[in-house]
């Protein structure tokens, strides 16, 4: 199955993607993850993209289409994948829609996670994530089993930076200014599927399983 994964932060792109790829046994591609894990590495592409990171802006195309293309090419990819924050503006989706061309494949749905704006600061407020395994945590709704340790790594969890509140509005800004438009990109290629994602974790990922035929 290739899909993508598209909805305002904190709706829940990468909780579900992190329980979908190991249903359906694909690699996830998530380009935040790729972002961040550059800028722990202090690489160039790290020291870039923390610039625009910081502050809830969009890396630029370039760098971001590069990125995506080589993973498509280098992963695993034939038997399918989950795109986690790409495309997130139109001349991405183009781009994809070109690196698919070549590779003649084509993507079999997007899942768009619908949250309100209220919802999504109190689910970013209290995000933890594991800095080793990339694991996803909220304080109350979805807690570790011991206090701020990640269950698989028993690593402290962190508050991401781009989590500060300032930093979460432009972030909505943002998505709703160049990513929502990709709503009427994918509606018109008639492969949309929109889900309720202000429902518990469990309700989110079985309609998604229904509307995509996922046993
Ligand atoms: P990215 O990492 O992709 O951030 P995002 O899209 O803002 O999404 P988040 O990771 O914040 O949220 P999510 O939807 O995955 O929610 P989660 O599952 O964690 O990108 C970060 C930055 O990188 C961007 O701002 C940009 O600068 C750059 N970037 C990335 N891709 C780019 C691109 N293509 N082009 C340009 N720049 C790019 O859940 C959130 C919280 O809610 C968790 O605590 C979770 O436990 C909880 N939760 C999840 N589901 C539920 C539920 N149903 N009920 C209650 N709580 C829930």
């Amino acid at each position: 199955m290739r899909l993508v994964m598209l909805g305002p932060p904190g709706a829940g792109k990468g909780t579900q993607v992190e329980i979908l790829c190991e249903k359906l046994s694909v690699p996830r591609i998530s380009t935040g993850a790729i972002f961040r894990d550059a800028v722990r590495k202090q690489t160039e592409l790290g020291k870039k993209a923390m610039l625009y990171i910081d502050k809830g802006n969009l890396v630029p195309d370039d760098i971001t289409d590069l990125i995506v293309k080589e993973h498509l090419l280098d992963t695993d990819c034939k038997k399918g994948f989950i795109l986690d924050g790409f495309p997130r503006t139109v001349p991405q989706a183009e781009i994809l829609d070109e690196i698919m061309d070549e590779m003649n494949m084509s993507l079999d749905a997007v899942v768009e996670i619908d949250v309100h704006s209220e919802e999504i600061i109190k689910r970013l407020e209290k995000r933890r994530s594991c800095p080793k395994c990339g694991r996803i945590y909220h304080l109350i709704f979805n807690p570790p089993e011991n206090d701020n340790l990640c269950d698989d790594c028993n690593v402290e969890l962190i508050h991401r930076k781009d989590d500060k509140r300032e930093v979460i509005l432009n972030r909505i800004e943002v998505y709703h200014e160049k990513t929502e438009p990709l709503r009427g990109y994918y509606r018109k290629a008639s492969i949309l599927k929109e889900v309720d994602g202000e429902q518990p974790i469990e309700d989110v990922l079985n309609s998604i399983m229904k509307m995509l035929n996922i046993d």
